[in-house]
């Protein structure tokens, strides 16, 4: 009989809760997500989203439970974030985990969050196997992974400022969009000419990205129109912007494929949402002959499956002393 895992995800802004029978059978999938809550304040406050977690931990674990037909005894082990991510909101999924494996004497697995979005695509695509290149794409982090097993990672480069997801927040932010601004970017760019605005492509040499400079040129554009009385086309930008941003992604992952000889390519983390991100390494890989892979748009942003299938291929368990690493790396 397949194992089964209970997954627990509270690094950022989502309560999340998941089971998964044997690698690959997602039974449930629940998240329950703060973003109307912290929207107001145009970004994640940490205090409240830690508060919420609280409140939510127990119901949306409940609701996992019910969703996959089991009880807590069937579960045989759990897996739970403890890093990177918002130190407080950790701690909350960090503690549920450790209480309920300690009571059911079952054990505990601790779970990198950004290996987690790479397993996610082990969801979307039962047939998939190791080694690929991976391209992790968060709010947090941009990173090159050559994946050679399900426990060996090599990171062959990454940001060196601010990451893919941060920047769209930041420019949707100032053109006055919603939180989060990658989904919003996205849609308005829908509309807007790519080639209208040639933004300075970020010049990073090998694998390593940078995207501060290509935000302050978007930002410099924004404050100059403003100050000159200067309408602008806020589809043209978002539009111009985005092709900016995955262009130089899409770059950089056929590069480093091409280099490591690896032929399956496979998009990770909130920002793999991305229509044009999509779209762009679709057609890249198919004219190379590359397979392409990318997680179904709800296991692309933080949920709680991703977490139990990174769990479940882990072979390292925790114990009742695990703590939170909100700067924990590859
Ligand atoms: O992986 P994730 O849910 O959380 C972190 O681990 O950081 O990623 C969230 C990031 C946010 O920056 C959000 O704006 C971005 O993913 N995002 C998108 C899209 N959907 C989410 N960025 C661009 N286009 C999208 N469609
Ligand atoms: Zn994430």
């Amino acid at each position: 009989m397949d194992k089964l895992t209970l997954g627990i995800e509270t690094s950022c802004d989502e309560t999340a809760a998941a089971v998964l029978r044997g690698g690959r059978q997602l039974l449930s999938n629940v998240i329950s997500t703060q973003i109307p809550l912290h929207q107001k304040f145009g970004g994640v406050v940490p205090e409240i989203a830690s508060r919420k977690h609280i409140v939510n931990i127990m119901p949306v674990i409940d609701e996992a439970l019910t969703e996959a037909g089991v009880n807590l005894r069937d579960i045989n082990q759990i897996a739970v974030t403890f890093g990177p991510g918002l130190a407080g909101a950790l701690l909350v999924g960090l503690s549920a985990a450790k209480s309920l494996a300690y009571a059911l004497k079952i054990p505990l697995i601790a779970v990198n969050h950004l290996e987690g979005h790479i397993f996610a695509n082990f969801l979307s695509a039962p047939q998939l196997e190791p080694p690929f290149l991976s391209l992790v794409v968060s709010g947090g982090h941009t990173a090159l992974i050559n994946m050679t097993d399900y426990n060996r990672f090599e990171l062959l480069g990454q940001s060196r400022d601010d990451a893919a997801g941060e920047a769209f927040d930041k420019i949707a932010r100032v053109m006055g969009l919603p939180y989060p601004g990658g989904p919003e970017i996205d849609k308005l760019a829908k509309s807007g000419d790519p080639n209208a605005i040639t933004f300075p492509h970020p010049k990073v040499t090998g694998y390593d990205f940078s995207f501060s400079g290509l935000k302050s040129a978007v930002l410099n554009y924004l404050n100059t129109a403003q100050m000159k009385g200067d309408s602008i086309d806020a589809a043209d930008v978002a539009a111009s912007f985005q092709k900016t941003v995955v262009d130089t992604l899409a770059e950089k992952t056929l590069a480093a494929a091409e280099e490591f000889n690896l032929h399956k390519i496979v998009l990770a983390g909130g920002v793999a949402a991305n229509s044009s991100l999509e779209k762009t390494l679709r057609t890249a890989c198919e004219r190379r002959g590359l397979e392409f892979y990318y997680p179904s748009k709800i296991l692309c942003t933080d949920n709680a499956a991703m977490i139990a299938c990174r769990g479940y291929y882990q072979n390292t368990f925790a114990d009742a002393t695990l703590n939170a690493v909100p700067n924990l790396g590859l």
